[in-house]
């Protein structure tokens, strides 16, 4: 239960209690000016529009049947019809105290596929995958977090055309003595090579065609070749996900590959319902849901003349896994913008071959691209692509000189770990923190800055409060006091505090982790601002306000870690 659908219950009551029919709602929302208290129900005037009666009038009659004693301290009607709830400081800091309160969620429990990541095998993972890597493994966090049953899927590309011509490259360099592990090392490098060879070498590009011909048909030398790229090139991926502090592992790779044998079967049903059919050879479903303004309807190839698949094909087959298999309730892609209208076309063919029911939420979260400081996408000097490895090195790097600078009494080894934390945290947050949707400038200084909505900005408010407890001699985790909130800034604080969950469940709902960002900065903000003018450790405060003061100051700790780490960053107690 949160806050919010507690105040809505309570005036939902209170209105059927006035003679208000069931469907309209209380619309119950925080409030969005200070004197307007904290919550307001919002619901009395288009009730009474539709009702034909006075708004004011409707709103007292809602006030007059609503109990909301011993936890508001004020209910008053505000212009044409608002009801503003003031919530007692005794009640919020009794809700605060008891935990489990106001982090229990309601939904139901779903089971829930999130496919991200999901880099091509071929190359290496590079800025591209990042924000789909991030965000991905944010939103799986919070859902299992909030209770569903998570399935990862990271969808890697790892079949196509163009491992024939890897394969080709690989078998060569064995050949030669070569360790796979080493000939891969740069993968970037190795698909050039390979491309070069295939350009220019008549011979090597037959060999190349025909190694995708027997890898199709499952020739066993050339998928032992095949196995060994795949399995090299996604210990490249592993390693970026570990430094990235992303929850992904093996268990969670399903790629391309897992489909090929109901690709047949896939196609096979949707010409049998009429949906796919023959044009020029190519097995195609055409689309009038989502025509051109000219009418034209949307092709959607499902196999090409030469009888090969595509990766509508795989994403259809995906799919019927997903739904048949894994029983999911509720699928999410986090893929980039430009995929819109191919997921969209995935999605019309599933639903009309009923692969996928009505009740099955199917949802393709689009974001931005990653820009360079030129307001262009993100590439090196020289203008190629940015590897994810130098990337994340070189924010360890920036980061240790900015730890360094502020803190320089720290040891070496300590430095270095948090250099780390802070580096890949700053990376992270910088890209959850942006309206996913849009495009972003990647810039080191702004996501490295301690002041601002920024991931050390949010670390560093952890560490003070953690230092207030060193400085007192106690132990944060073990701290327990009776809360008493006196003070406007300690009653915004602990009903910031208190908005925790509702904050992931807008971020549950539209998968947008910037939602968690501005609620955790909103509640760095206000405790430094109680900071300053509530002291806590100072001469002349009375032990009960000292230990109610610090034990608020435990719940803003908590929370923020805990939100943190929903967001894949790691946090410590002095940096
Ligand atoms: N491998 C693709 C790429 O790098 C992304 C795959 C996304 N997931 C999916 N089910 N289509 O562009």
């Amino acid at each position: 239960m949160n806050i919010r659908s507690f105040l809505a219950n309570r005036v939902r009551n209170a209105m059927s209690d006035a003679g208000i029919p069931n469907d309209y709602s209380p619309a119950l929302a925080i409030a969005k000016k200070a004197g307007f208290g904290d919550y307001q129900a919002n619901g009395a005037m288009a009730a009474a529009k539709a009702m034909k009666t006075n708004p004011r009038e409707l709103a007292q009659s809602i006030v007059n049947n609503l109990d909301l004693s011993g936890v508001a301290q004020k209910v008053e009607i505000a212009g044409p019809g608002f009801i503003n709830i003031h919530l007692a400081p005794e009640w919020l800091a009794q809700q605060l105290s008891s935990k489990e309160n106001y982090l229990n969620t309601e939904d139901e429990e779903q089971i829930v596929i999130i496919d991200y990541s999901s880099p091509n095998l071929a190359k290496e993972m590079h800025v591209g995958h990042l924000r789909s890597t991030i965000i991905g493994d944010a939103i799986a966090r919070i859902l299992a977090f909030r209770g569903d049953k998570v399935i990862r899927q990271n969808h890697v590309g790892d079949w196509g055309t163009q491992f024939g011509m890897l394969i080709a490259e690989l078998e060569q360099h064995l050949g030669a003595g070569a360790q796979a592990e080493l000939a891969l090392k740069d993968l970037e490098g190795f698909y050039q090579q390979a491309k070069a060879h295939f350009d220019e070498d008549p011979a090597f590009a037959d060999k190349a065609r025909n190694y995708v011909v027997e890898l199709q048909s499952g020739n066993k030398k050339i998928l032992a070749l095949w196995e060994k790229f795949r399995e090299v090139s996604l210990s490249h991926s592993e390693d970026i996900y570990r430094k990235l502090n992303v929850t992904l592992s093996t268990e969670d790779v399903y790629g391309e590959s897992a489909y090929n044998d109901d690709l047949a079967p896939t196609v096979q049903s949707l010409k049998e319902k009429e949906l796919a059919i023959e044009d020029d050879g190519a097995q195609v479903v055409f689309l009038q849901e989502l025509a051109d303004k000219k009418g034209n309807p949307s092709p959607v190839i499902v196999q090409k003349k030469d009888g090969g698949y595509l990766y509508a094909t795989t994403d259809l087959a995906a799919l019927r896994y997903r739904t048949e298999k894994l029983e999911a309730n509720r699928i999410l892609y986090f893929i980039d913008a430009r995929q819109s209208l191919h997921m969209q076309q995935v999605f019309t063919v599933a639903r009309k071959a009923g692969f996928v029911s009505d009740w099955v939420s199917l949802e393709h979260h689009p974001f931005g691209t990653m820009m360079g400081p030129d307001g262009k996408p993100f590439k090196t000097r020289s203008g190629t692509t940015v590897k994810l490895a130098d990337l994340l090195e070189e924010a360890n790097e920036r980061a240790l000189a900015v730890v360094k600078e502020k803190n320089a009494d720290l040891p070496d080894e300590e430095a270095l770990i948090v250099a780390r934390k802070v580096g890949i945290g700053a990376v992270k947050y910088a890209d959850l923190s942006k309206t996913r949707t849009n495009d972003y400038i990647f810039n080191w200084d702004a996501m490295l800055s301690f002041e601002g909505n920024t991931g050390p900005y949010l670390q560093y408010a952890y560490t003070r409060i953690f230092s207030i407890f060193r400085k007192a001699g106690l132990e944060i985790e073990r701290f327990d006091a009776a809360l008493e909130l006196n003070e406007p800034q300690e009653q915004a604080l602990a009903l910031r505090a208190l908005q925790f969950n509702e904050a992931l469940e807008q971020v549950s709902a539209e998968a947008m982790p910037h939602v968690l960002c501005t609620y955790l900065y909103d509640l760095a903000s206000l405790f430094m601002t109680f900071y300053e003018a509530c002291p806590i450790l100072k001469e002349g405060i009375s032990e009960d306000v000292r230990n109610s003061r610090l034990y608020l100051s435990k719940t803003v700790a908590d929370t923020l870690s805990q939100g943190l780490e929903l967001l894949g960053i790691e946090t410590m107690e002095r940096m």
